[in-house]
């Protein structure tokens, strides 16, 4: 992976960092003048602890999750840089931070295994500072747990004050004390927070926070609170800063993007932020992701359709093949209006990429709804799909519910569900073979000396010949080998086929 270890802040947050710099109290907003406010004196902090160690304090964030936990932890990389840390690659730092996910069970399992390990690390290194943020600590069992056993954690929040963490930062700096400060909720959308972001070129961008939907396994509707849109106008500003910094891919995040504007006043729809993100000059892809089978409209498809700059990709999570299952997930669709939706998409863009999500073993699964399951992948044709078994998350209607199905059957199910979705996959994704595509370089590659790997529009990853001046350029390639679901290539002379 290609690191640049430089924060990108706006000029209005530079503006606040100035403006902030000599304050003596904090000003009394729950915006970004107070975060500024409080960088300014982690600085300070940091600055007197490299003047007593000689060197200059270190911090290593680890994500666990999905694509909106990798985004907020960028705005959190993004703190730490402008506070004077320095980012390493080692656990071994001055200032570890955990951003964890809870969507299944096995993800908090391997949290506190590494809180262990990491003990032992500490033991080197007393000073080391441990925060826990993200989507598990909104749980009340998870923050009693660490309040007990798990004494040397020095800070956890939760999901709804991510955006005061300069703040919280600055109180952990300063005590030897557990600090746990966790909300149950906000309306606050704070724009302006600086970022690091992983990739210079491409860049996640959210558009909305939070989940009304409620399916009935899911976990996220109580750890991320309610939907929220952001303002359009300040979606399209990020983008264009982005773009001004070098960005050339968006992705718009948001568990349900399809849903995009409820709540804000001037009728925009997702497929309108679309429209608008397209005219951002700079900005050459748009992804977005994740698009809810139930909301997705005409309008959307007719604007894919027409887009020069809309990857022909779509991530159209379907859960399971049975309408009486998906009835009892609170989804909202059934496998026919499913299937009939996938028709009209191949219709309006047809070399359009299918993904989705699976889950095996929902409470209730019988044979038969899970051989719905996979005449609907054998329909679809997805192009790859996640497949997930079932978790019971305690507090969701799931839980609770009749005929919990068996580890054994759930596991013999995923196992023939996986073969098949992979056998699919497989030949789908080798369709592009001999074809020119527009690829998006975006690493050397680790395996291969002299090669690059990037991503077609359609998300297939390509490796060819290449050096480091390529990373974060789009180049024509020809696919000459299609393995499974990743193609060598050569530079190709003629134009792409496809943005
Ligand atoms: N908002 C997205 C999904 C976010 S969670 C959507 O609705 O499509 C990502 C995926 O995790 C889900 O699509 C689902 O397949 C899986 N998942 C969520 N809760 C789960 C659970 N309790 N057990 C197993 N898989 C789960
Ligand atoms: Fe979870 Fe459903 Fe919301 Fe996705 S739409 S985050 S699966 S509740
Ligand atoms: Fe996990 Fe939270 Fe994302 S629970 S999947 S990190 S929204």
């Amino acid at each position: 992976m290609q690191m640049n270890h430089t924060v990108y802040e706006s000029e209005e947050f530079r503006q606040m960092l100035r403006e902030t710099s000599a304050m003596k109290e904090p000003p009394v907003t729950d915006g970004s003048l107070r975060q500024a406010f409080f960088i300014n004196r982690c600085r300070q902090l940091v600055l007197e602890k490299e003047k007593e160690t000689g060197r200059q304090p270190t911090f290593h964030v680890v994500t666990f999750g999905c694509q909106m936990n990798e985004r907020d932890s960028e705005k959190l990389r993004g703190i730490l840089m402008l506070a004077g840390f320095s980012r390493t690659e080692k656990e071994e730092a001055d200032l570890v931070l955990y951003n964890t996910c809870t969507v299944r069970e096995n993800a908090n399992e391997r949290l506190y295994g590494r809180l262990g390990s990491l003990s032992t690390l500490r033991k080197k290194n007393p000073s080391m500072k441990i925060v826990l943020c993200g989507c598990m600590m909104q749980e009340k069992d998870e923050i009693e747990r660490i309040r007990q056993k798990y004494r040397y954690v020095s800070l956890v929040f939760g999901t709804h004050n991510l955006h005061r963490f300069a703040e919280l930062l600055c109180a952990c700096l300063m005590s030897d004390e557990q600090i746990i400060d966790v909300v149950d909720g906000t309306d606050a959308i704070v724009e302006n927070l600086p970022a690091e972001r992983t990739y210079p070129f491409k860049s996640g961008v959210n558009i909305m926070f939070g989940c009304n939907n409620f399916c009935t396994y899911c976990i996220v509707p109580y750890v991320r609170g309610r939907e929220k849109s952001r303002e359009p106008r300040e979606i399209l500003r990020e983008i264009e800063a982005l773009a001004a910094d070098g960005v050339v891919e968006v992705m718009l995040l948001g568990q349900n993007v399809n849903s995009y504007g409820k709540g804000l006043d001037d009728g925009i729809t997702f497929a309108k932020l679309l429209e608008e993100a397209e005219k951002v000059d700079g900005i050459r892809r748009i992804r977005f992701m994740t698009s809810h089978p139930k909301d997705l409209s005409d309008g959307l498809i007719e604007v894919m359709k027409n887009s020069a700059k809309i990857c022909p990709h779509l991530h159209l999570p379907v859960q399971s093949g049975s309408s009486r299952l998906l009835r009892l997930m609170n989804r909202h669709y059934t496998k026919e209006s499913y299937l009939e939706l996938v028709e009209r998409l191949r219709a309006a863009i047809p070399d359009l990429s299918l993904s989705t999500d699976l889950i095996v073993g929902f409470p209730g699964e019988t044979e038969e709804d899970f051989l719905d399951t996979l005449d609907l992948v054998r329909r679809v044709e997805y192009d790859s799909a996640f497949t997930f078994l079932y978790s019971k998350r305690t507090g969701t209607p799931a839980a609770s519910m009749e005929g919990q199905v068996s580890d054994e059957t759930a596991h013999e199910r995923f196992d023939r569900l996986l073969k098949e979705v992979q056998d699919i996959g497989r030949r789908r994704s080798s369709r592009f073979e001999g074809t020119v595509q527009s690829v998006l370089v975006e690493d050397l590659n680790r395996q291969e000396k002299g090669f690059v790997t990037g991503r077609t529009p359609h998300n297939l990853v390509v490796h060819f010949p290449g050096d480091r001046s390529l990373i974060g350029t789009i180049c024509d390639v020809r696919l000459t080998k299609a393995h499974g679901f990743y193609y060598t290539g050569t530079i190709a002379p003629e134009r792409a086929e496809t943005v």
